[in-house]
């Protein structure tokens, strides 16, 4: 390892299971010499898988609920304590809708889950921002990271408000990443991974069908969660200091592709071959 974040200090959301993105990114961030607090939803903890990381990476655990301010005023300030100064890093792991668990289609939506699923995917890394902007607990050179997907730019069917939630969370990262910028230096930006095995992965419907399609159509493959824990790892160190505003794509090259070989064998004509 590099020791590409030693003596930094963080807070890691959404480390639900062992395939979870957030447990990967906890796992590289541990390897590379960094502290850090993990926090989940309340509700996420009983599953208790965490403790496992917790323990793992010598990490406290403080639950708290991403769409309630008070729990992110606790979190952050327990943070500061346990961690012994203000912070370095910030990973925002967190999505949900009820929309897609309940296969309700896009085109029939219900707006209570669709608010609560916004609060949730969305308006949370707002109020994540605005308690740690506020409270100045980010130190100078900071980094903080949410995690999207490309259905913020195009259209994938199956990921139904989904895709709006995440094109809401990339602008929020833009808009608020202005003032941390100017105000505390610190960077913001979401980085936009390839289809991943994970729980909230696997909710989408067809969502094996995703994950083959983007493998075939990416030079390099799908990234994995381990490439992603990588690349978030890099985005937290020093070594991009002057990134921020930025939608990251991390798809094996998937978002500028129009189409390749192995796709194309399935569409050509027999009188063609
Ligand atoms: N899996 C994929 O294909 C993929 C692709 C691109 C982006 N992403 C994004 O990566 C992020 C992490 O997802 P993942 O794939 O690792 O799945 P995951 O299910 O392991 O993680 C989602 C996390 O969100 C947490 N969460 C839900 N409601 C919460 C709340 N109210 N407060 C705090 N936390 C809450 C869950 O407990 C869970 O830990 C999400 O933003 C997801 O949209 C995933």
């Amino acid at each position: 390892m590099y020791n590409l974040l030693k003596g930094k200090k963080g807070i890691i959301f959404g480390a639900l299971d062992e395939n979870s993105i957030a447990w990967k990114v906890a796992e590289r961030a541990h390897e590379e010499g960094a502290i850090f607090v993990l926090t989940n939803a309340p509700i996420a903890m009983r599953m208790g898988e965490i403790n496992e990381l917790a323990k793992k990476t010598g990490s406290e655990i403080i639950p708290a609920d991403a769409t309630s301010m008070e729990d992110l005023e606790n979190l952050v300030d327990k943070s500061i304590e346990i961690l012994g100064g203000k912070i370095d890093f910030v990973l925002h792991s967190i999505g949900m809708s009820i929309n897609v668990r309940k296969g309700k289609h896009y085109t029939n939506s219900n707006y209570d889950f669709t608010h609560k699923g916004f609060d949730v995917s969305a308006l949370s890394f707002h109020r994540v921002m605005n308690v740690l902007y506020n409270k100045k607990a980010m130190n100078s050179w900071g980094s903080i990271v949410a995690l999207t997907y490309m259905a913020a730019q195009r259209v994938f069917p199956d990921y139904n408000d989904m895709a709006d939630n995440k094109a809401y969370l990339e602008s929020i990262a833009r808009s608020f990443g202005y003032f941390f910028g100017r105000d505390h230096k610190v960077r913001v930006n979401t980085i936009s991974q390839s289809p991943t095995q994970t729980r909230a992965g696997s909710g989408v419907k067809g969502f094996s069908g995703f994950l083959n399609y983007a493998e075939k159509m990416s030079p390099l493959g799908n990234a994995s969660a381990l490439d992603c824990a990588d690349y978030t790892v890099v985005m937290f160190s020093d070594l991009t200091k002057m990134v921020t505003l930025q939608n990251l794509m991390h798809d094996g090259g998937f978002s500028n592709m129009g189409i390749s070989d192995v796709i194309m064998e399935d569409f050509i004509d027999n009188t063609e071959r």
